[in-house]
């Protein structure tokens, strides 16, 4: 018999109080060892909407590593389905976890979220999908943690906007417009939504026109903006100047497309910029494939969830003294981007 399924019978009398046993739970914060002398740690349910999603893979090890010493934890995979995600929360509840932290796997269920953790008075902390304003407003335990998207998108076009303006030959029929492709993420998030605005927007107040040629969803996926990426190439070819990806799968993706059509070779190139700054990404620039990128702060969202969810579990009222992070509008906890190019590669961790 398998050890941890040993360890799950053995403990099957006290299931209950035990995470980790439940068949969903991937890793467990429980090291009896580590409880501090004065008392016992606070028990977090962590759910994160897909553990396969490659910057979310950096917020799991930061909230692992974070969550040390300071909380027990629960952390699931609600593998891109709402419905077990909510399965999921009522099982934190039945355990009567003392906060949740939950990346939603859609960001409008998070008003049925709060109703639960309300009728159970479990405080609960959103992650990266920011729930809708009259949601937040639903009750005053109720926090998010992310990053401004609209500060990503911005970031996004400048890093273009300076390259146009740089290099003349990359208006490749001269028009005097940026003919751009856009790669975007799943529909209705709010990255995905805000970033292909907003990027956009930079380019056109640095003063450059823009056409449009082709836009589609490649739902945050690599092999997906692959392929799209390949669709546009088939359709419009050397007509597009430019690539923009709200997050750097879709980017690498795009890049792997374009490498097939004959870029990066010689002179033929083509300006690509996606957002996380993830490990691939950034070698990616190194490569002189990627143009730029926008650090997406796995490491301090994670760390911040964290934070304030243990404090919120302790039963405080978060303040930046005890969470080390400034709570905005007694409800937010918002981190920083920061533009990313071959230049500055050094400051993506
Ligand atoms: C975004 C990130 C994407 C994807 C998404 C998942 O912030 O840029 O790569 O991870 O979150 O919700
Ligand atoms: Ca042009």
């Amino acid at each position: 018999m398998k050890k941890t399924a040993f360890l799950c019978l053995a403990g099957a009398v006290l299931a209950a109080a035990l995470a980790g046993c439940a068949g969903q739970a991937e890793d467990t914060g429980n090291r009896p060892d580590r409880v501090s002398p004065g008392g016992v740690k606070p028990k977090l349910g962590v759910a994160i909407y897909k553990f396969s999603d490659t910057f979310m893979i950096g917020v799991k090890s930061a909230i692992k590593s974070s969550a040390k010493g300071i909380a027990d934890y629960e952390l699931v995979d609600s593998k891109n389905s709402q419905p077990d995600q909510n399965g999921q929360v009522d099982g934190f509840i039945a355990k009567r976890v003392d906060a949740m932290l939950v990346n939603p796997v859609d960001r409008t269920a998070a008003g049925v979220i709060i109703d639960k953790a309300q009728a159970a008075d479990i405080p609960v902390v959103f992650l990266n999908r920011e729930p809708l304003e009259g949601d937040m407003q639903k009750w005053d335990k109720v926090y998010y943690v992310g990053a401004q998207a609209k500060e990503s998108g911005t970031m996004s076009g400048q890093l273009l906007a300076d390259y146009w303006k740089a290099h003349p030959e990359a208006d490749k029929n001269g028009d005097g417009v940026l003919q751009y492709a856009m790669l975007k993420g799943e529909p209705g998030h709010q990255d995905a939504e805000l970033r292909t605005t907003f990027s956009i927007q930079a380019i056109e107040d640095a003063g450059i026109k823009v056409e449009k040629l082709a836009e589609d969803t490649a739902k945050w996926d690599r092999v997906k903006g692959q392929e799209k990426m390949a669709a546009f190439l088939e359709t419009y070819g050397d007509r597009i100047e430019a690539v923009l990806a709200n997050n750097d799968d879709m980017a690498l993706g795009a890049i792997k497309a374009l490498k097939a059509a004959g870029y990066f070779k010689g002179d033929k190139y083509m300006p690509v910029v996606g957002v996380d700054a993830t490990e691939p990404a950034v070698k990616a620039l190194k490569d002189g494939t990627m143009l730029g990128t926008v650090l997406n702060d796995a490491a301090n969202q994670g760390k911040a969830a964290v934070m304030l969810a243990a404090v919120l579990a302790r039963g405080e009222a978060p303040t930046r003294d005890n969470v080390g992070f400034d709570i905005t509008d007694g409800q937010y906890i918002w981190i920083s981007y920061k533009k990313i190019t071959k230049d500055n590669v050094d400051e993506a961790d």
